[in-house]
């Protein structure tokens, strides 16, 4: 199986994940902070070795301010429904996922109202495309880091130090660049950064975070046991508890720990540089193809290695489930839950195949997919 389905979620992960997920599961999984026998004591402190490993990675300078979550999705609902309220005003992108806009919708019955912005053709926006939709009553600016429809990157730290001038708050959802483009929360004068464990960090299904800079209150989506104060029967104010009810994924989080300090390891720079010069290599292939129409730069300067295509002879789908069953490599076809990019890019009536890399493919595997592509288009 060639695996190019990355951006879904990272299929082969360091070994040491593994191992972390396995030794945790048979030896100490027990419920980490809510018992003070051997067990909880360790995998409690494990866990919080994971959140200063993780805060040292995005240069969190209070771990207390990194919550865990279950995914990306759930780290963007908690952060957008919980820190709006009635009158508030968002300006968001065209290259969000469903993820941001889902819930924006759901808050619009509640008094919230947002603008989407302009976007180049690449999928790229600009400071300027933002400004223009700035309100008196703009709070909140969501902009997605790295598009996983086309790849294309946003200059965060541009957009962050406009905002912060205005004083609104800026939340990036990194889902796709977590983990291999490196992220500065105060350089890049991010207030809340959403992102996926299981994607480029290399950690397992069921991990993702969010953090929220001292300061921002996010109320919970979730109430309930934290494992502290138990004889208060509110949630508590201190964070992380205040965003973390209910069991943890103690054993999913050793598992992400381990992704990042292999990351840290090989060197996010590396890692950005092999997947860029693996898509600088299928672009190259791809451009040579008949019938193949590609999304998004056709330069590795802005994008990561997330890259989109349609083709006039077969729809995504189809191109998508030969690859699978006759070449059996695995790619996506369809939308990505991300509607709005489709028309930026002009691919609204199809959707596009979404082949998408990560640190682990080998300028083999792009080899092989780019030929089975052309004899399928040919
Ligand atoms: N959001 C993920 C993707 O782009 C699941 O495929």
């Amino acid at each position: 199986m060639v695996y190019l389905d990355n951006s879904a979620t990272t299929l082969k992960k360091p070994i040491d994940v593994y191992k972390a997920v396995n030794d945790c599961m048979l030896n100490f999984g027990a419920n980490p902070g809510r018992a003070s026998h051997k067990m909880a004591r360790l995998l409690q402190e494990k866990v919080y070795e994971v959140r200063e490993e993780i805060s040292s990675f995005f240069n969190i300078s209070d771990p207390g301010r990194l919550i865990f979550t279950f995914n990306a999705t759930d780290a963007i609902s908690t952060a957008i429904l919980g820190y709006l309220s009635e009158g508030d005003h968002v300006v968001t992108t065209p290259m969000e996922h469903n993820s941001v806009y889902r819930p924006l919708n759901y808050m619009k019955d509640k008094g919230i109202d947002y603008t989407v912005c302009n976007a180049d053709v690449y999928g790229r926006v600009r400071w300027e495309d933002i400004e223009k939709c700035i309100r008196p009553d703009t709070s909140l600016c969501i902009v997605i880091h790295a598009s996983n429809v086309c790849g294309t990157i946003n200059d965060i730290r541009e957009i962050g130090k406009n905002l912060k001038k205005r004083n609104i708050t800026f939340m990036v959802d990194a889902s796709q660049s977590a983990g291999v483009i490196p992220i500065d929360v105060e350089k890049d004068f991010v207030d809340i950064l959403a992102f996926s464990g299981h994607k480029a960090l290399m950690g397992p299904q069921g991990t993702g975070g969010l953090y929220v800079k001292e300061g921002i209150d996010i109320r919970p989506l979730r109430l309930g046991g934290t494992g502290s104060y138990s004889l208060d029967m509110f949630q508590p104010e201190e964070y992380p508890d205040r965003l973390e009810s209910g069991t943890l994924n103690g054993w999913g989080i050793l598992g992400l720990g381990e992704g990042v300090r292999f990351i840290k390891k090989r060197g996010i720079h590396s890692i950005l540089s092999y997947e860029k010069e693996l898509c600088a290599k299928l672009l190259s292939n791809l451009s040579v193809i008949k019938n193949v129409n590609i999304a998004g730069y056709m330069s590795t300067t802005c994008r990561l290695g997330v890259i989109s295509f349609t083709s006039p002879k077969m729809l995504p789908e189809e191109i998508a489930s030969v690859l699978d069953n006759e070449y059996y490599v695995a790619v996506r076809a369809g939308y990505h839950c991300a509607p709005l990019s489709h028309r930026i890019l002009g691919t609204y009536d199809t959707g596009t195949v979404r082949i998408s890399l990560g640190c682990f493919n080998t300028v083999s595997e792009i080899d092989y997919v780019s030929k089975a592509l052309s004899d399928i288009l040919a």
